[in-house]
């Protein structure tokens, strides 16, 4: 499945009206603990325009040396319901050779990039940190540069390490 991003982006800048970007909920669940473990994930609001996000993974075995992102949007209707994205990407491929052209891979990894420690090719020696994700940041984000339109919507991504779906995490937030 191969969406061009650009496309999409000025699609649905055409329908955009102003509107702002609002996290709703944070769930990040370990199935093997073994493997890895979230040592914390939380929205925190500080003030009424300070709002962000936070987690911690530990991971118990390492080197994490491949790593697959399957990831999915989903806008809710009668429940969520798949919408634009719904895919797999190979992280470790990805940060080691990133495709040019690979917009879509390099748009989900941008929502957390700027503030986590992944920013460095495999192996992943060390847990993994997102600190601080703000909602004017992901307001950026998914408003400007990927223009949703209001609704509540859904990113669901899937992580396997070592052939092992080990850990979910997913971000709900409305537009
Ligand atoms: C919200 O909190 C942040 C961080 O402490 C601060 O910089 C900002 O001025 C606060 N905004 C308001 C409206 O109080
Ligand atoms: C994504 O695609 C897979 C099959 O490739 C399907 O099983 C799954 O239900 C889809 N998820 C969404 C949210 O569309
Ligand atoms: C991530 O690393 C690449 C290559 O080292 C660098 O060009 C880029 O600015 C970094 N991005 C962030 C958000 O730190």
């Amino acid at each position: 499945l191969e969406i061009a991003f650009d496309k999409i982006s000025k699609y649905l800048q055409y329908f955009k009206v102003s509107c702002r970007f609002e996290f709703t909920n944070l769930k990040c669940t370990s199935f093997h603990k073994v493997h890895s473990e979230f040592e914390y994930c939380f929205l925190k609001s500080i003030n009424r325009t300070y709002k962000y996000a936070s987690l911690k993974l530990l991971l118990h075995q390492v080197p994490v040396e491949d790593c697959l992102i399957h990831i999915s949007m989903q806008k809710r209707l009668n429940g969520y319901k798949p919408f634009l994205y719904n895919y797999t990407m190979d992280g470790c491929k990805f940060m080691k050779n990133p495709n040019p052209g690979d917009k879509v891979s390099k748009f989900f990894l941008s929502l957390f990039r700027p503030y986590s420690n992944i920013n460095h090719s495999c192996p992943y020696n060390n847990d993994i940190i997102v600190d601080k994700v703000p909602i004017s940041f992901m307001n950026y984000k998914l408003t400007k540069i990927l223009p949703l339109p209001k609704g509540d919507f859904l990113i669901t991504t899937s992580w396997t390490m070592k052939g092992i779906h080990c850990n979910d995490v997913d971000v709900y937030f409305s537009i």
